[in-house]
C-alpha cells in the first residue's frame, strides 16, 4: 500500500515496542526483524532489572512490569556473558561486572589461562499483556582473545571472538554480528514464531 506521496505505509509492517535504553541493541535487533518485517520501536523507557541466577527471569520480571504500565506489543532481551574457567561468571551480573571491571577486568581475571571457552546467552521476552508473556533463548558460543580489539559494538564485543570467525564482535560490522550473536538467534526463533501466528 502506498501513501500520499507514493511513499510506502508500513500498515503491513507488525509494529513491536523494544524497551531498552541500550542503542546498540535496538539496531542490531531492528535490522533482524526487518527480515521478517516486524518493525521495531525503541522504547527508552527504564526497566526493572531484577538481580537473579537467570536471565529468563530478569526479562520476564522487567517485561511484565513494562506491560503493567502500557499492554502493547512489547519485547525485552537480557543477556550475557558466561565464561567456563569462571564457572559461568559474570553471566546475568555482566552489566554490574562491565560495569565496575570492564572489559580489562575479564582479561586480567583469565591472565594465563589457556581455556579462553565462553559463550554470550540471550533471552528475548514478548508479550502483550502481563498474563501471558512467551520467551526464547539464543546462544554463541566462542572464545575471549588475549586483548581487546575493535571498536564497533558494546560491552564485551572487544574480547569476544565467536566459533567460526577470527574477529571479535567489536571488530565486526553490525549485519557480520548479527549473523553469529546469542541476540540474533533469540531473535529469529521469535520472528518466526510471532510471523506464524
Ligand atoms: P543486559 O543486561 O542484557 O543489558 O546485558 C548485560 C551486559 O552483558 C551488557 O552490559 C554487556 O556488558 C554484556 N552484553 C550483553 N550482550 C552483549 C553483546 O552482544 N555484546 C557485548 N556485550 C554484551
Amino acid at each position: 500500500m502506498k501513501g500520499g506521496g507514493g511513499t510506502p505505509v508500513s500498515n503491513d509492517l507488525r509494529l513491536v515496542y523494544f524497551a531498552t535504553s541500550n542503542k546498540h541493541k535496538f539496531d542490531e535487533a531492528k535490522d533482524i526483524l526487518a527480515d521478517y518485517g516486524i518493525d521495531l520501536k525503541m522504547v527508552r523507557e527504564k526497566t526493572e532489572e531484577i538481580q537473579d541466577d537467570d536471565l529468563r527471569t530478569i526479562a520476564v520480571h522487567a517485561l511484565s512490569k513494562a506491560l503493567e504500565k502500557d499492554e502493547r506489543p512489547t519485547m525485552i532481551e537480557d543477556a550475557g556473558l558466561f565464561v567456563k574457567m569462571l564457572n559461568g561468571f559474570p553471566g546475568p551480573y555482566s552489566s554490574y561486572v562491565h560495569r565496575v571491571l570492564g572489559v580489562d577486568g575479564i582479561l586480567r581475571l583469565m591472565n594465563h589461562e589457556e581455556n579462553r571457552d565462553a559463550e554470550f546467552r540471550s533471552v528475548v521476552a514478548f508479550g502483550n499483556s502481563p498474563s501471558i508473556i512467551e520467551t526464547f533463548q539464543g546462544v554463541v558460543k566462542g572464545t575471549i582473545s588475549l586483548q581487546p580489539k575493535g571498536r564497533s559494538g558494546f560491552g564485551f564485543d572487544p574480547i569476544f571472538i565467536p566459533k567460526g570467525s577470527k574477529k571479535t564482535f567489536a571488530e565486526m560490522s553490525l549485519e557480520e554480528k548479527n549473523h553469529f550473536s546469542h541476540r540474533a538467534d533469540a531473535l529469529r526463533k521469535f520472528a518466526k514464531w510471532y510471523t506464524s501466528l
